[in-house]
């Protein structure tokens, strides 16, 4: 399908002004990620290829790549189908991705929860470590749901309650201030996909740990993925030296024999189709 034929071009409602705030955070801290990105992107590589093996095997399908940032599996998603849309909120990423990535992908400035696509119009919506950033996560289904074609199919991953657990309590240990994001939980994305009346046929989480050298390496990864917007976060810059440096001697409980600081991330893949 031509993609001008899945362009709609008069959004919806805008959304609120503190959600575009909101929204334009996320997008700086990415857009601002975009030469560092792939350089330390190794959790969502692992959780992209994951992924990919989900992915029904139609070449003639349509396809959306929500959140692509860098764009490195709309790439994979170009090689493999007739017509690959990339959607991010970041013109940067998007700028980045654009002269890196397949000339074949159609690229979108756009928010996953006001998608300028047409209704029923898609058959795979493909999403790797995106939408934790997307509140209310049923209003965000619900949006999916609505381009998704009648037996379309949405493949997810995204992080759970529990991830950066270590870095959380440790800061817990210094303050009272948000130093990692608010996850959901498997229940609350099941309930999510059941109010957006999509079926399930695979929802699964699992842990998965990396090992940093120090808190500063764990720190300077997120940065580098973008992925250090805290929307709750009372205190702006850092939280000192002597913050850092209480937090880093609370983390040491989880050190392993080593050396190595360990960071658990608890992952949700998730597969559910348009009925
Ligand atoms: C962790 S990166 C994942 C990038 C890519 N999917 C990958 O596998 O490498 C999350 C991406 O989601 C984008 N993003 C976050 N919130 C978004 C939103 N509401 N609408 C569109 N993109 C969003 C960010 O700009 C960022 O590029």
């Amino acid at each position: 399908m031509p993609t001008e034929q899945l362009i709609q071009r008069s959004q919806q409602e805008q959304p609120a002004k503190s959600e575009k705030n909101t929204i334009n955070s996320v997008a700086k801290a990415f857009g601002s990620a975009c030469k560092s990105y792939d350089l330390v992107a190794r959790l969502q590589r692992y959780s992209g290829r994951k992924l990919l093996s989900y992915l029904p095997d139609a070449t003639r399908s349509t396809v959306l790549d929500l959140g692509c940032g860098t764009g490195f599996f709309a790439d994979t998603l170009a090689d493999n189908y007739q017509t690959v849309c990339a959607l991010d909120i970041s013109k940067e990423m998007l700028n980045f991705s654009k002269t890196n990535r397949s000339a074949k992908i159609h690229w979108l400035n756009a928010d996953i929860q006001n998608l300028p696509i047409k209704d029923n119009s898609v058959d795979i919506v493909y999403s790797n470590l995106a939408i934790q950033w997307c509140e209310p996560l049923t209003d965000t289904f619900v949006e999916i749901k609505r381009v998704l074609k009648p037996g379309g199919i949405f493949i997810f991953s995204t992080l759970l309650d529990g991830t950066l657990a270590e870095l959380k309590s440790s800061w817990q240990k210094v303050d009272n201030d948000q130093h990692v994001i608010d996850f959901n939980s498997l229940a609350i994305v099941e309930q999510a996909v059941t109010d957006a009346q999509l079926s399930i046929n695979e929802l699964q989480q699992s842990a998965i740990t990396l090992d940093y050298d120090n808190v500063y390496h764990l720190a300077k990864e997120l940065k580098g993925l973008g992925a250090n917007h805290l929307p709750r976060k009372s205190k702006k810059g850092l939280a000192g030296k002597a913050g850092w440096q209480n937090m880093s001697n609370a983390y040491d409980v989880y050190k392993d024999s080593a050396g190595n600081y360990p960071a658990t991330y608890q992952l949700c893949i998730g597969v559910v189709v348009k009925s």
